[in-house]
């Protein structure tokens, strides 16, 4: 059984990867829009990742006799000034997803939950990962600077990349 704390701190969790996948989702809707077919496909790669994500602490909770609440989600950011802002934003995002993920670990370990504490685990792995993906698109970012052509090269790149995973 999950403590009461545990239970609604992993329903917050849900939510926040729900956010998430919303966040991305916006921004691949904003890429497609600009005319950037491969900075698109790869937002809505990862925003199927984060509902991967929810639903991955959805059957944990049941699995672990616990009541799934969902709550609302806010409207996501719709438009941004540039390419690198999107990845920015995301950045930003992955940054709260970690230390959320971080304080679950800790409260699971406070509870003495070991099951959830492990399950996390998985989720800490991923977020080294998510962050480190993100960053990388940034840093191509930076060397491209106001070079349009190398901002449709990485379009290219990117959708290529979101193909091979999908
Ligand atoms: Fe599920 Fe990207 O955090």
């Amino acid at each position: 059984m999950l403590s009461e704390k545990v239970l609604a701190a992993l329903n917050a969790q849900i939510n926040m990867e729900l956010n998430a996948f919303y966040t991305y989702l916006s921004a691949s809707a904003f890429l497609e829009s600009a005319n950037f077919p491969g900075f698109a496909a790869w937002m809505h790669h990862h925003a199927e990742e984060e509902m991967e994500h929810a639903m991955k602490i959805y059957h944990f909770v049941h699995e672990r006799l616990g009541r799934v609440s969902l709550q609302a989600i806010p409207a996501p950011t719709q438009s941004w000034d540039t390419i690198k802002a999107v990845f920015e934003a995301a950045m930003h995002h992955e940054q709260k997803v970690t230390a959320s993920i971080n304080a679950l670990v800790d409260l699971a370990r406070s509870e003495k939950d070991h099951a959830t504490e492990v399950f996390l685990h998985w989720f800490v792995k991923e977020q080294v990962e998510e962050e480190m993906i993100v960053d990388q698109v940034i840093q191509k970012l930076n060397l491209i600077g106001d070079f349009r052509p190398g901002l449709f090269m990485l379009d290219h790149e990117l959708g290529e990349e979101a193909e091979g995973e999908s």
